[in-house]
């Protein structure tokens, strides 16, 4: 059995985050191990507020780059609040390090794995015999007011890249009954927002047809019925699958949050075609298009991946135009990894890692600038924001999120899980400022 090893740091929200983490590896097949020379995933959970954090996590990467170095095959991830705000740095300090995700992406742990699993072979994680959905698994929630609830698992695309198919197996969707008494429940005990997740949510409800003829844009309408949920997110729509009756529920329900992640992954239609993601760059930017004429002030996600095998200059400058053109409020970007046991390791033309590595510099760099431009456009406007906590720079303000799910320090008195009005002032490519309005949102 594969083992896994997670250290964690901070504070107690941290911990729970730990516990997530763990949930997702185990459902992966791995088993804990005590000791970080046993495991073949070590997973560094960070925190930026507590003493010198930084000093601490060095030293303890140097001691898994030492494992590293006598084992390659380990996977080391850095999670949590530091590798959010630090992710960049984070690649460029220690280039050991194989998956850099932030508190909310606990979720895509296990695509992402895939993004730096070099050689965590296919059989090792191998298809949990009995596979349950996360919310009969128990887990503690992150906060008491937000909450994660898995619509489907396993997937039905086959990506050239991702591991996910081979570890997780064909879709399955929950039943649309027993996943709106989730968040009926959940709304009881003063959940507000609900963040729907699955491979392809898209897809959802399809393998349901047989007795039950709906899908996701439903889903989303009933759980906007449910009394009590503010916001209701989901994660990820494949941007094969996005219809009509989906883009009318986002834009429709009120709770439904103007913002959606699209992984775009390339902008070359010849990249993508070898990806298998079976869509081409002029159908993704026509996608975008109706969504945004649909769904006013929406604010876009993506990823992307760089260096996939045989991505050329031209390919690349592709991802760059449309990475330009759509203008993304955040992008998550990926070194191409070759995972053992997927359709692309066994490709020819692999990009070299100096390649890979200049390329998704550049690339960070467009992502930035166009991110930057976008939260500049949000300064001197009323944003409501759910509040989240301490700042994670500056423990004396607070810090939420917008609707359009960007982080929001700002300046008053409020109290986690409230929802609040803040007053634009500052912007940054990845977060905004504010200080607290007067009026409370109702
Ligand atoms: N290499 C690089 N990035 C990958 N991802 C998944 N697999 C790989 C891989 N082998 C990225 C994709 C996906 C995200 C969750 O992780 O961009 O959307
Ligand atoms: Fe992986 Fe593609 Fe399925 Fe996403 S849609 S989980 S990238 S195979």
């Amino acid at each position: 059995m594969r083992r896994y090893h997670v250290t964690t740091f901070g504070c107690q929200m941290n911990a729970h985050d730990s516990e997530r983490i763990k949930g997702m590896l185990e459902e992966l097949g791995l088993g804990e191990t005590h000791t970080a020379e046993d495991a073949d995933v070590l997973v560094f959970n960070t925190c930026t507020i507590r003493e010198k954090p930084d000093t601490r996590l060095a030293a303890h990467l140097g001691n898994a780059k030492a494992l590293k170095e006598r084992d390659p095959e380990r996977v080391i991830a850095v999670g949590g609040c530091y590798a959010e705000a630090q992710r960049e740095r984070i690649f460029a300090q220690y280039p050991f390090v194989d998956v850099a995700f932030g508190p909310g992406s606990i979720p895509h742990l296990a695509e992402w794995l895939g993004a730096g699993g070099h050689g965590i072979a296919r059989s090792s994680f191998g298809i949990a015999e009995e596979r349950r959905f996360a919310a009969t698994l128990p887990s503690s929630r992150e906060r008491p007011f937000q909450a994660w609830v898995q619509v489907s698992m396993g997937c039905n695309s086959k990506c050239a890249y991702c591991i996910v198919p081979a570890v997780r197996g064909r879709e399955v969707s929950r039943r649309p009954g027993e996943i709106v008494a989730e968040v009926t429940r959940l709304a009881a005990e003063g959940v507000k927002e609900v963040t729907l997740l699955g491979q392809n949510v898209n897809s959802w409800g399809r393998d349901l047809r047989a007795d039950l003829d709906t899908e996701f844009g439903e889903l989303l309408r009933a759980c906007d019925a449910v009394d009590g949920i503010e916001r209701i997110r989901f994660t990820s729509p494949h941007p094969k699958d996005f219809r009509e009756p989906v883009i009318a529920a986002i834009a429709e329900c009120d709770a439904v949050c103007e913002h959606i992640h699209l992984p775009l992954q390339s902008g070359s239609t010849r990249i993508l075609k070898s990806m298998r993601r079976t869509y081409s760059r002029e159908r993704y930017v026509a996608l975008v298009e109706k969504l945004r004429a649909a769904i006013p002030d929406l604010a876009l996600g993506t990823d992307i991946i760089v260096g996939f095998p045989g991505e050329t200059e031209e390919d690349f400058g592709e991802t760059l135009a449309v990475v330009d053109e759509v203008g993304y409020d955040s992008a998550f970007t990926f070194v191409y990894s070759p995972r053992a046991g997927t359709e692309a390791a066994a490709m020819p033309d692999q990009v070299p890692d100096e390649v890979k590595r200049d390329r998704i510099e550049r690339l960070v760099e467009v992502v930035q600038r166009r991110a930057r431009e976008r939260n500049d456009a949000r300064v001197g406007l009323v944003e409501e924001v759910l509040v989240e906590g301490p700042s994670r720079t500056d423990p004396a303000r607070l810090r939420g999120r917008t609707r359009r799910n960007t982080t929001v320090n700002f300046t008053g008195d409020a109290r986690p899980g409230e929802l609040v009005l803040v007053e634009i002032d500052a912007a940054t490519s990845t977060t905004l400022g504010g200080s607290r309005a007067v009026l409370v949102a109702a």
